[in-house]
């Protein structure tokens, strides 16, 4: 398994902060955005990464993340996204990391709770089509919406104008070597962008997508009150070891 965490974007809900960084280098109580995702895969025994970003920053995240040593890693990899093409296109740039193996994504700025390491071991167990985790939600017009039938999930719509449940789809995707074929052959969205529940439905259509519903608490932070809330709920778990980190060097610091 390898890990990708998509971390491009222009940031703009979080103007004016992401005129002079980017969106996923802002904290989130005592650290950077990305190091919440980064710290999730090495915690579910991922220890090739990539990071995926673009923009005016890219090169702070060298600068920041060097080769993983705040993590306990050998190594972290980096691709460059021209343009602003979407999650979907973003996650095109790691066929070459993947090597044809399957691969868990998470969104650069998602956070959650509990680790996905069970998750990632069930996906490892069974490494064929795609697999979602999902959360209920007060606010699921702001996300990609799943409607469930039988416990299986029967249709994904991004931002619905009229959500037809309260499950979102969280930023976290785990997808066999197929998916790469599958943004190959996807058109661009209405914002011009290549959608990632575009990638899910495709999987969906084919019968090989599963899921999981996630207990603990799930947050993006790409709006300013997202932002806000994720700090707020870090600061008040801090003996998790997902939230404080796999390295004991980053404890108390
Ligand atoms: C993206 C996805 C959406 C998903 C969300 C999770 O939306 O398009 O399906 O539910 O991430 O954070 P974005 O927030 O990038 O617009």
């Amino acid at each position: 398994m390898r890990g990708v965490v998509l971390a491009g974007g222009l940031g703009s809900r979080l103007l004016p902060m992401t005129r002079v960084t980017n969106k996923h280098l802002l904290p989130v109580y005592d650290r950077p955005m990305i190091y919440y995702p980064i710290q999730q895969l090495v915690h579910a025994g991922i220890r090739d990464i990539l990071i995926v970003t673009g923009g005016d920053h890219a090169g702070d995240f060298l600068k920041l993340l060097r080769n993983g040593q705040d993590f306990g890693l050998e190594h972290l990899r980096f691709a460059y996204q021209d343009g602003e093409g979407g999650i979907a296109e973003a996650l095109g740039l790691a066929e070459h990391h993947a090597a044809g193996q399957p691969v868990v994504v998470l969104l650069g700025d998602n956070l959650f709770q509990d680790s996905i390491a069970s998750a990632v071991d069930a996906f490892r167990a069974n490494p064929t089509g795609a697999q979602l985790l999902l959360k209920e939600v007060d606010d699921p017009e702001r996300f990609g919406v799943a409607t469930i039938s039988e416990d299986r999930v029967v249709e994904i719509v991004e931002k619905p104008t009229d959500p037809a449940s309260s499950l979102a789809v969280t930023g976290c995707y785990m997808y066999d070597a197929r998916v790469f074929d599958v943004i190959r052959g996807l058109e661009p969205s209405a914002r011009d962008e290549l959608e990632i529940t575009d990638v899910n439905n495709r999987y969906l259509a084919w019968g090989d997508l599963r899921h999981r519903v996630v207990e603990g608490w799930w947050t993006d932070a790409g709006t300013i009150r997202s932002l806000h809330r994720a700090s707020g709920l870090v600061a008040a778990d801090r003996s998790n070891p997902v939230l404080t980190g796999a390295d004991p060097g980053l404890e108390g610091s």
